[in-house]
């Protein structure tokens, strides 16, 4: 027998789908269900902050939405979409591009009640909601550049 294994014996790929949406396979990106998940992240996290008097005057522009999108494409390129915020923005620099802002614990503590109310308006799976958590809370910690008031 020259071909033990035919094309025709291959097992496909086998992609599951959780109740949740989320997806077996792929990267995290796609796992949690790709740019839409990510979409509604950022808008429920500006609803937030549209109404928080520590960060609204923060943001330079008044229409939140060309920030959010920014902040949408940061997020889908760190875990593995498309680099469109690369080609947009350059190196994201974070660090740098927050220096502008002052950035004490409760601005750090704001961002981060926003961003959990919409991390859980998502419903991922408590390993995928863990797992995002931690980065965000961790990349929040490193933007502080201030303890004053
Ligand atoms: C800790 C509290 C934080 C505060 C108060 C804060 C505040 C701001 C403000 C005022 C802007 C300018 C809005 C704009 O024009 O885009 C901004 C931009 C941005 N922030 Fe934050 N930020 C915080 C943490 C974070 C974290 C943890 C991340 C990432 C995980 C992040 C990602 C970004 C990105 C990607 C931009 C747009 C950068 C650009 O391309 O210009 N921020 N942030």
């Amino acid at each position: 027998m020259s071909h033990e294994f035919e094309d025709k014996d291959r097992v496909e790929t086998v992609r599951l789908t959780m109740p949740s949406g989320e997806k077996a396979g792929g990267n995290f990106f796609e796992q949690v269900g790709g740019s839409p998940v990510f979409e509604k992240l950022v808008n429920a996290f500006y609803e937030g902050v549209a109404n928080d008097d520590v960060l609204r005057p923060m943001y330079p522009e008044e229409d939140l939405g060309p920030a959010a999108r920014r902040l949408q494409l940061f997020l889908e390129q760190y875990w593995g979409g498309p680099s469109t915020y690369q080609e947009e923005r350059g190196h994201p620099r974070l660090k740098m591009r927050h220096a502008v802002f002052k950035i004490n614990p409760l601005a750090r503590e704001r961002w981060l009640l926003h961003m959990r109310a919409a991390l859980e308006s998502l419903e991922l799976s408590p390993l995928k909601e863990a797992e995002l958590w931690a980065y965000l809370d961790r990349a929040a910690t490193a933007m502080l550049n201030t303890f004053e008031d």
